[in-house]
Formats: C-alpha cells, structure tokens, sequence
C-alpha cells in the first residue's frame, strides 16, 4: 500500500525527549522535531542559554540515578506518556596521557554518562511504550565504539561500544513488542564540546590546538568529505529517524561520518 508523508507536520501529536538538548547535536535534533510538529521536551545540568518558550526543559544530572529517575517521572506525571526517546547526553572529559592517566572516577564517570544514563532511561520509559505497542528509542553512539581514540578517550569509546551492543540486545526484545530501537554513531561533529576536547588535548600534551587537531585527525585516518559534520546534519537524519518514514527500522547502527571510518 502506497504511503503518503506530510514532512513538515510528521510528528505532530507525538511526545519526544532530546537529552543533552540545549547545545550541538541534541539541540540541533530537539529543533528539527520541534520542526516537524512534535512536542518536545529536553534536559540539561544548566538552563539553555537561549531560552526557548516552546520546548520544556528539565534540568537533571544524567550521569545520576536521582537525574534519570526526575526526568522519566517529570514526563510520565505530565504528560502521561513518551513516544520518541532520543538518548543524546554524553561526551568524554578525560585526561591525554594514556591508560595510566585514568583513574578509577574517569571509568566510572564515562560509564555513567554514556552507557549508564540511557539504560535508565530506556527502562524510565520502555513499559508505557510497551503497553501501546508504540515508540521509537535513538541512542547517539559514537564512531569511537569501534575506532577508539586510545590516548584521551578510552573510557568513552568503551561505553560508546557498549552503548551500541545494548542497543542491538534490546532491540530484538522490544521489536516484537512495537518499539523501535536505533543507535547513530556520528564522526566528529563541530560542536563547543569537541572544541574543548581538542583544547584539553591540546595543553596536557603540551601541543597547540592546531597541532592537538591534526592528532585527532591523524588518529582517526582524515574524513574523506573534508570536514567535520555541523550538529544539523545530524539532526536532519534523526528527523528521518524517528518518523514513520522509518517504520521498518530497528536494530541497526547507522555511522554518520563523512566516510571516516576506512571500511564500510
Ligand atoms: N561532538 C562530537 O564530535 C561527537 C562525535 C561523536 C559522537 N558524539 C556524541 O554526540 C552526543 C552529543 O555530543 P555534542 O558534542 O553535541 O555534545 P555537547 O555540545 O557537549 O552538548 C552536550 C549536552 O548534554 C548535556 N550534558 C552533558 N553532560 C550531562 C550530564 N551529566 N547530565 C545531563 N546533561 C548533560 C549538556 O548540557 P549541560 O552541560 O548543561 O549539562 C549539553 O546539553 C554525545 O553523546 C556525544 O558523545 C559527539
């Protein structure tokens, strides 16, 4: 049967939480679903710096059971349901230095953050999605799950495998119960975020920034499209995502890269 889609107005009636929503990726997708007529909700640590009247904000720490848990029941009291759970809290703030820099708090923070936050928020939000066969889960991995970064980012990378690994397991479970689960893996994306990546590199290597950039880049193998991604380009993807559009998708990883990862 032919489908008609109403681009603009897809996802009109439909409850949609963008974690980390207030900066780069996140805030970029929280726009372009607010864009295709969704409720939105996001949530933070700090209050957006441009306030937006028409998205809700929660301020919670997500790296915490208590932030999980204040987000799932803020939503659930309110609005009574979630339909798109779009899990993008995360990011590395640890040391260069190699594995004996880390210590055991840079582990378990990285953890916390980037595999630990949307478990809990998967299980928050997965058995009112269950109840009306109907939800679309997007965890926002990284291409580091499988191209580790191992001088800076080595905890990260590991929970941003995880992340992806999960995310296949639970997929199948859920598949068959209406609710479907995604993971995106970007590149390196422009964002205030990879700058200060790039500026920590940079002073504990005791390199400029320029030269603390190249490494990355040299680590990573180039990006092929010659840039790196803005947090739109991602986001116009996400859009595609989580709409019927993508009704037949669950279960797979999709790389956004601009063909940094040498094998398909
Ligand atoms: N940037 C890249 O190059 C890149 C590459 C691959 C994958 N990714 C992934 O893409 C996602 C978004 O990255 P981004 O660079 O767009 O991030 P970003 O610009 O640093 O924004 C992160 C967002 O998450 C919030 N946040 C961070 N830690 C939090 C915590 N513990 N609890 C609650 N909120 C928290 C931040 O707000 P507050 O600080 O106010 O809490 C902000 O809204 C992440 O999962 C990241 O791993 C990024």
């Amino acid at each position: 049967m032919e489908q008609e889609f109403n681009f603009n107005n897809e996802l009109s009636g439909k409850i949609a939480l963008v974690t980390g929503g207030t900066k780069g990726a996140g805030k970029a997708i929280a726009d372009r679903l607010e864009k295709a007529g969704a409720t939105v909700i996001i949530t933070a640590r700090n209050h957006p710096e441009q306030k937006n009247e028409t998205q809700h904000f929660i301020s919670a720490d997500l790296s915490q059971t208590s932030g999980t848990q204040k987000v799932v029941d803020e939503i659930l009291s309110r609005y009574g349901r979630l339909d798109i759970l779009v899990s993008n809290v995360g990011g590395s703030e640890t040391k260069a230095g190699g594995y004996a820099a880390l210590s055991e708090a840079d582990w378990m923070h990285s953890r916390q953050t980037n595999l630990l936050a949307p478990v809990r928020l998967d299980r928050g939000f997965l058995p009112q999605m269950i109840r009306r066969h109907s939800g679309v889960i997007i965890h926002i991995a990284s291409i580091q799950g499988r191209l580790p970064l191992y001088d800076s980012t080595l905890p990260y990378a590991s929970a941003k495998a995880g992340l992806i690994n999960y995310s296949k397991g639970l997929s199948n479970e859920v598949a068959p119960k209406g609710v479907r689960v995604l993971t995106v893996s970007p590149g390196w994306i422009n964002t205030t975020s990879s700058k200060a990546m790039m500026e920590r590199i940079a002073e504990s290597s005791k390199m400029t920034l320029e030269e603390a950039t190249q490494s990355v880049m040299d680590g990573l193998g180039g990006i092929p499209i010659g840039r790196p991604a803005q947090p739109e380009d991602i986001a116009e993807f996400l859009g595609f995502l989580v709409s019927p559009r993508a009704n037949y998708l669950t279960g797979t990883e999709y790389v956004i890269d601009g063909g940094t990862i040498p094998t398909s």
